[in-house]
């Protein structure tokens, strides 16, 4: 098997942490109404998982999944959707759940095909974010940590399949 260094970058505990903390301000922003939550596959399906579990007002969850052409590592910025939402946000609070936000690209492809759909409102929450590599200006609404440009794996963000399966995020070394 393949050897692929790793360091941990942040723990099961700092990131249960993180994602209380903005479960927390999450439920007090949308306190007394429905959100719908939509996980973007396969990356953001641990963060979800744990993300709708804390909120305190209901949630419905839905998935989409998202291809985006380019290298192992590196995203082309041309983003296709292969799995669509099979709820009708039109009308609805919508909560997009991402893993990590890069270059933008792919937010705010999703973004705009949504905007289009006619939500009552629609925010971002991403769990990490690589501030200085992006190239729109995308902002998402909640991010629970700013990172350095470093490739990350780990809390079901993966390289090539592999390392979804840890607990904790780490730095690989490639
Ligand atoms: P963007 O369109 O450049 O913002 O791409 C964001 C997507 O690229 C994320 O949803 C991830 O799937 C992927 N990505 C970006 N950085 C990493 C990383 O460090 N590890 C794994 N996937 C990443
Ligand atoms: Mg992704």
């Amino acid at each position: 098997m393949e050897t692929v260094k790793r360091k941990i970058l942040f723990t099961k505990e700092i990131i249960e942490k993180r994602v209380q903390e903005l479960a927390e301000t999450i439920s007090c922003d949308y306190e007394g109404r429905e959100l719908i939550v939509i996980g973007i596959l396969k990356g953001a399906f641990v963060f979800t998982a744990d993300l709708v579990r804390y909120i305190r007002t209901p949630c419905l969850v839905d998935f989409v999944k998202l291809a985006s052409y380019g290298t192992e590592t590196v995203s082309s910025g041309e983003v296709v959707m292969s799995k669509d939402v099979e709820l009708s946000i039109e009308g609805k609070d919508i909560l997009i759940a991402e893993d990590i936000i890069d270059t933008g690209l792919t937010m705010s492809f999703l973004v705009n095909i949504f905007r289009e759909r006619k939500p009552r409102s629609l925010k971002v929450c991403a769990l990490l974010d690589k501030r200085q590599r992006r190239e729109t200006q995308f902002e998402a609404d909640y991010v629970g940590f700013t990172i350095e440009d470093d490739f990350v794996v780990g809390y079901g963000i993966d390289f090539n399949e592999k390392f979804r399966d840890l607990t904790e995020i780490c730095i690989i070394e490639k």
